[in-house]
């Protein structure tokens, strides 16, 4: 098959292509590297350096005519959205529909669709939030993530576009960029490595939980939606909550650490608690999650290590 990823030289859509590659399929990647790398581009599979919203992605789409769109690129950063609404719209919205645009008129069969199960819900009513939970995002990127999936009824409905909506949970692994604003664990692991402190954002009455799912499951997520979930929106995570004070005391027994953590107030836009319910991206394709926090946090403070024997910068 062939998949055209955007957002390949990101975190999680890097690890999308080199599973795709490995399974045969041919890949081409659209990615503007605003947030992504090009040391995450795989060389096996073509490379555009174009922004989503560029006019000229039909004629990517025309020329080379994939089965399945795999949309990773976004706007991510829930607090730029939040100071920026209208250039996570552009990015989120406007991006969206030229390649959903592209893809009708390329005759693209599928469409898989990254939204955020840690941005849509809102502060959850019930947990673990399954996916008929109310939907009350609290930050512009909740906003456009949920616009997006409307979005992909409406071409379904309208242009027989088929799709598969994987609402992730937090995903974290290597590759992860520990400068941005996401991406607690990376921070966590950057912080600890270099025997600095690390902050635990709170509310008054209690702490933050989240659901980390690692990135090499959400890969698996996606490989299992090229042929299945059609029409679906699905979460992905773990099922489970854990507190970041828990999430940092494994990150220090991975490292052999032992920092006293400062602590914080949580931002606005900032949900108190959130974890998924996961038992529908089961039945519909087949997936669960394989990789458990420790395993998961092993491997990416692996990678973290290598990453500081290469680059002699980042100790
Ligand atoms: N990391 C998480 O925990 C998480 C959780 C829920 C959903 N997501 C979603 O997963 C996807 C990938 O996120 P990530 O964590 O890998 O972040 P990332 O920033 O590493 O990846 C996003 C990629 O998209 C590219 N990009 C951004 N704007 C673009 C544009 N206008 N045109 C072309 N390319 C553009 C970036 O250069 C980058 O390579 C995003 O859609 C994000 O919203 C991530």
């Amino acid at each position: 098959m062939k998949v055209l990823v955007t957002g390949g030289a990101g975190f999680i859509g890097s690890h999308v292509v080199d599973r795709l590659l490995a399974d045969g399929h041919q890949v081409v990647v659209v990615d503007d590297l605003s947030t992504g790398k090009r040391a995450n581009l795989n060389p096996g599979a073509r490379f555009y350096e174009m922004d989503i919203q560029d006019r000229a992605l039909a004629e990517v789409l025309e020329r080379e005519s994939p089965d399945v769109v795999d949309h990773h690129a976004a706007q991510m950063d829930v607090r730029r959205a939040v100071e920026d609404p209208l250039f996570d719209a552009r990015v989120n919205v406007l991006g969206l529909l030229n390649v959903l645009e592209s893809c009708v008129r390329s005759k693209v069969r599928k469409v898989i669709f990254v939204s955020s199960g840690g941005a849509v819900y809102g502060e959850p009513e019930r947990l673990p939030a399954d996916e008929d939970h109310p939907i009350r995002p609290i930050t512009p990127y909740g906003i456009t993530k949920y616009v997006g999936e409307k979005y992909l009824y409406f071409y379904r409905v309208v242009h027989r576009l088929d799709y598969t909506v994987l609402r992730y949970a937090n995903v974290y692994g290597p590759r992860q960029d520990p400068h941005g604003e996401a991406g607690v664990v990376a921070i966590f692991i950057g912080l600890l490595a270099k025997g600095q402190v690390p902050t635990i954002n709170r509310y008054p009455d209690g702490e933050m939980q989240r659901d980390f799912v690692f990135v090499g499951d959400v890969v698996e997520a996606n490989a299992a939606a090229l042929t299945r979930g059609s029409g679906r929106v699905l979460n992905i995570g773990t099922g489970r909550g854990t507190t970041v004070s828990d999430l940092l005391e494994a990150v220090q027994h991975t490292l052999g650490t032992r920092i006293e953590p400062h602590f914080g107030v949580a931002r606005p836009g900032e949900l108190r608690q959130i974890y998924l319910a996961i038992d529908r991206a089961e039945r519909y394709l087949g997936w669960r999650p394989r990789v458990n926090l420790e395993q998961g946090l092993w491997e990416t403070a692996e990678w973290f290590r290598r990453q500081a024997l290469s680059d002699p910068t980042t100790h």
